[in-house]
């Protein structure tokens, strides 16, 4: 997983550390919600908070060529408040994000599925410098986009906004990509009642309550919890309608960071470069929100 949590990284990254369908090898950090510094550490505290092992190393402080700005003013200046996580954090690895992706899908013996959540920085220098490591990815799932309005501009979802030139290289890679973007994002909300259920479920749930109640962006329906999404693809496609298209990304201009599907087919003869994710069965997402808590031992 390539990470920038951020709130709803965090509970993505909860549900891939725990449910046991899930291998995950490798968490890498980019600048986004907040400052790669804090990305880092917020990632290291919830493999901390679980007692788990799994790698960390640090990514891009900024995007390829766009300047970077942040969205504190939704995830807070830590990127991960409301809740005090253990401070004796694991090292992250010596080497950087982009180094320990290719070791890792490199060494795999099957191939890999890259999730990324944050922008996509990381994602495109990795296949700029080691173009082999395509022949070793299965598919990206990754969180970003939308095929209607933004939550940034009114164009543009605030991972594509945040590096539009990283998404066009991993949208031009040829590997199979799903895009989770806002057009199930923000139908699938955490309900308030979801929320509420969550603080007493257990230490897990009483941390995420906690963190997801910070969430500047909520609204009486409920908390978008965009990242989540990702991982209840992953485990649950028969809850998720998708459709095939080709999806350019906008570079300037008041469209930056605009994902444009070619829904109708006619720019790009029907050829297609992604999935993407339209409809979302929003009840059985928090369902199983639910139920991944639940069923965790702390
Ligand atoms: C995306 O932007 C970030 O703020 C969230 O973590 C999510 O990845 C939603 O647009
Ligand atoms: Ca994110």
């Amino acid at each position: 997983m390539d990470t920038d949590p951020g709130i709803d990284d965090a509970a993505a990254l909860t549900m891939a550390l725990n449910d046991p369908q899930i291998d995950l090898k490798l968490i890498t950090s980019v600048a986004g919600n907040v400052t790669v510094d804090k990305t880092t550490k917020n990632a290291q505290k919830i493999v901390r908070f679980f007692n788990e092992k799994v790698p960390v190393a640090a990514g891009a402080k900024q995007p390829l060529i766009k300047e970077f700005e942040d969205a504190a003013r939704i995830h807070g200046e830590s990127g991960m408040p409301g809740y005090d996580f253990p401070e004796d954090l694991p090292k992250p690895l010596d080497v950087s994000a982009v180094e320990a992706l290719h070791d890792a899908i490199m060494s795999s013996d099957e191939k890999i599925t890259l999730v990324p959540t944050g922008s996509y920085t990381n994602i495109a220098l990795l296949f700029s410098e080691y173009p082999e490591v395509k022949d070793h990815i299965e598919r990206i799932v990754a969180m970003g986009g939308s095929l209607g309005k933004g939550n940034m501009t009114s164009a543009a979802e605030f991972n594509v906004f945040t590096d539009p030139d990283a998404a066009r290289i991993m949208y031009n890679s040829g590997i199979p990509i799903t895009m989770v973007g806002l057009d199930i994002t923000m139908k699938a909300l955490l309900t308030p009642d979801s929320l509420s259920k969550l603080e007493h479920m257990n230490e897990t749930g009483k941390m995420l309550h906690d963190i997801i109640s910070q969430d500047g962006d909520n609204s009486d329906k409920g908390i978008a919890m965009h990242d989540v999404n990702t991982i209840f693809y992953l485990l649950h496609p028969e809850a998720i309608t998708t459709k095939k298209m080709w999806i350019d990304i906008v570079t300037d201009g008041p469209a930056i960071g605009e994902t444009v599907g070619d829904i109708r087919g006619a720019y790009h003869d029907g050829k297609t470069n992604a999935n993407v994710c339209v409809d979302i069965d929003a009840e059985a997402f928090n369902k199983w929100f639910l139920e991944e808590v639940s069923q965790i031992q702390k």
